[in-house]
């Protein structure tokens, strides 16, 4: 099989590993992709975000199999170019990306669907925006309709912040604050059937003990020790499954990855987010530990045959762990030289923002890379990480020294 994966993330140098490891892949090809993805695949230098150029490459190249990476292609219509030209996508049409491309439309989905979400309210004016905020009083939740890179969500005890950046979007949802522990759990569908990967857990503010403000991810883990037994099964029958009958039923079939981020509630689980791709840095924890051949599970996925299909994972622990620029998230300094990267036996090192720059790496973007510790739990998932990126210098860089610190010692006193 030759695969053609869209992307230049961790998240994408994750996935390269992983579909390297299928014994039916014949050729690896990335674009634009990265230093790191360029040591496993063949990159090709292209704008990922013309259609028309990656079906040409995609035709040259004899690509059996389109996967895309990052949201903004699928917005872009990626997936259907690619189903036009005859060429399997692993990845939602424009239509369907709607459910990550607008908080809207994912809030309407999800309740003709009856997917346990958080209450909510579409405002366009500012009195309307007043009357929603007083309606559910602090903490405030504020969500930018757009696709936002992560900047569009404020959760907030301010009221006048919280109005501010509100009033900084034509459109914007106001929801009901969900209380307790996210989860992100991922399913795999082809449009009528769906497959739940294991659960993770991603830390989403930039610094210890959550505080700071909200980035892309600053690290995950997975398996979760402390999530209830029925977590994949719950979350199949009342999200995914419902979520995915109801884009066919509106003739929007959803073929891809659905990230469903949960918030496990004292009311049940209930939905905070869609994404309509794979989670970064999620996907570098569970992809390391999924037996299953991927792009023999994308190709199924692409093509309608997902039925029956179940998921082989690794008893495994891993930790991933971010390390980002200076200034992340706000005003990322990038490049600045990268030294000292060292991999241990049973660690990666993805790169996720790195450039090559007379043959020395450099950084690039705010997250510049991911390490992922693997390892029998997660106290040595973890150690694993934290060893090979505590060994890398890169001036003013940061990374948050609790990736699974508290699962880890929960997991000890079992
Ligand atoms: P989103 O982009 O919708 O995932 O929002 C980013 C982050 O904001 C989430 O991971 C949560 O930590 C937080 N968040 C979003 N919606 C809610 C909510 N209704 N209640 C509590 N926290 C939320
Ligand atoms: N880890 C959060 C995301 O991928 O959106």
């Amino acid at each position: 099989m030759r695969v053609l994966l869209i992307g230049a993330g961790g998240r994408e140098h994750a996935l390269a590993a992983a579909l390297n490891r299928d014994p039916q892949l014949e050729e690896l090809h990335v674009a634009p992709g990265n230093p790191g993805i360029a040591a496993i695949a063949l990159c090709h230098q292209i704008n990922v975000d013309d259609n028309n150029a990656v079906i040409e490459l995609a035709k040259k190249l004899l690509i059996d199999l389109i996967v895309v990476g990052p949201e903004k292609p699928l917005a872009n219509g990626l997936a259907d170019a690619s189903r036009a030209a005859g060429i399997p996508c692993f990845g939602p049409s424009k239509a369907a990306a709607q459910l990550e491309a607008s908080k809207d439309f994912a809030k309407q989905v999800m309740r003709d669907a009856g997917v346990p979400t958080a209450k909510f309210f579409t405002c366009t004016t500012k009195a309307e925006i007043e009357k929603a905020l007083d309606t559910f009083g602090a903490p405030y939740v504020v969500k930018h309709d757009g696709l936002a890179a992560g900047k569009g969500v404020v959760v907030t005890d301010d009221r006048e912040f919280a109005l501010e950046h509100a009033l900084q979007s034509s459109q914007v949802v106001i929801e009901e604050f969900l209380d307790g522990p996210e989860v992100s759990l991922f399913g795999i569908s082809d449009g009528h059937n769906i497959v739940a990967m294991q659960p993770a857990q991603d830390f989403k503010r930039a610094l210890d003990g959550d505080l700071g403000p909200n980035t892309g991810g600053m690290g995950a883990y997975s398996p979760l020790p402390w999530a209830p037994d029925q977590i994949i099964e719950e979350t199949l029958t009342k999200v995914l499954n419902p979520t995915i009958r109801e884009m066919e039923a509106r003739g929007t079939p959803f073929i891809g990855l659905l990230y469903a981020g949960l918030a496990l509630t004292n009311k049940g689980t209930k939905v905070i987010e869609f994404n309509a791709r794979f989670g970064d840095p999620e996907t570098e924890v569970l992809l390391p530990r999924l037996k299953t051949p991927l792009a023999q599970l994308l190709l199924k996925a692409a093509t309608g045959n997902l039925k029956g299909e179940t998921l082989d994972w690794s008893d495994d622990s891993a930790v991933t762990v971010v390390l980002a620029s200076k200034g992340y998230p706000a005003n990322p300094v990038v490049g600045e030289p990268i030294m000292g990267i060292a991999p241990v036996d049973g660690s990666q090192v993805f790169h996720a923002g790195t450039t090559l720059r007379d043959g020395i790496l450099h950084s690039s973007g705010g997250r510049v890379l991911a390490v992922t510790g693997i390892g029998a739990d997660l106290t040595e998932a973890r150690n694993k990480a934290y060893r090979v990126i505590s060994a890398i210098t890169l001036l003013g860089s940061h990374y948050r020294s609790d990736i699974a610190l508290n699962a880890s010692v929960a997991e000890k006193g079992n």
